[in-house]
């Protein structure tokens, strides 16, 4: 099976001589649903944030989609970011454009045509149960509606990889649950990887899923 992100004694730090990851190995083939747990501090957010560039290497070898990160320049690294949907705890929206200019935004980055855009939207402001909002301004929705919009920001591209830090931290039983179907229906349909950190697994997620486990440093397989 093809691996989507292969980690080889990876190290990660924001200060020399102070790594948060130390020589870790870890691997996710594609199609796995894999939960990244660990407590607060752990490094389950500078891991994720390692796999889409945001945070260097520091030694050791990360490939992600079949781009070495160790030595991936600025034009490649735009080029895996085209494969990847970030979902970050706090949504990060737009909020002069409306909810639905801003799940428009990675189609129009990747250039197509405002109509495909659009309805490209307004089909997944469907699934995430928004499509009475599209008008509205993200300021305007509740916490869990731009956690859904943001959602659907980060699925219009069809991405193969997709990488979830809390995506339901803050969010009540509905929309959390909005949220997993919705992860579920993509990775079913698309066939996307996902790699999801948090501290609350559903218990009823449905499917087959891999756990790992973040301490000292280190990722760990939980049986
Ligand atoms: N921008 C930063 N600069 C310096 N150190 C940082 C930075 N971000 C995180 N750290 C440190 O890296 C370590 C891991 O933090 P990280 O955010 O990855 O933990 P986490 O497992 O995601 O925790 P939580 O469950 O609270 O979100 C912590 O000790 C933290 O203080
Ligand atoms: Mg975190």
């Amino acid at each position: 099976m093809s691996k989507i992100i292969q980690a080889t004694d990876l190290q990660l730090a924001y200060k020399k001589n102070e790594p948060v990851i130390k020589n870790t190995n870890f691997a996710v083939e594609a199609k796995d649903f894999v939960f990244l747990t660990g407590k607060s501090g752990s490094g389950k957010s500078t891991f994720l944030k390692s796999l889409y560039g945001e945070l260097p290497v520091s030694s050791g070898k990360l490939n992600v989609c079949g781009f070495d990160l160790e030595s991936i320049n600025h034009k490649k690294l735009n080029l895996l970011r085209k494969h990847i949907g970030v979902i970050f705890q706090d949504y990060k929206l737009i909020n002069e454009w409306t909810v639905e200019k801003n799940v428009m935004l990675p189609l129009m980055i990747a250039g197509y045509s405002k109509q495909v855009c659009q309805m490209q939207a307004q089909k997944l402001l469907k699934h995430v149960k928004l499509s009475h909002k599209v008008e509205k301004y993200p300021l305007e929705l509740s916490g869990g509606e731009q956690q859904r919009v943001a959602m659907a920001r980060a699925l219009a591209h069809n991405p193969v990889l997709i990488i979830a830090d809390e995506p339901t931290g803050n969010l009540d039983d509905y929309s959390s649950e909005v949220i997993w179907n919705l992860l579920k229906s993509v990775r079913q349909h698309i066939g996307s990887t996902i790699i999801v950190a948090t501290h609350r697994i559903p218990q009823t997620l449905g499917i087959d899923y891999k756990q790992y486990f973040l301490d000292e440093g280190n990722i760990y397989a939980v049986s």
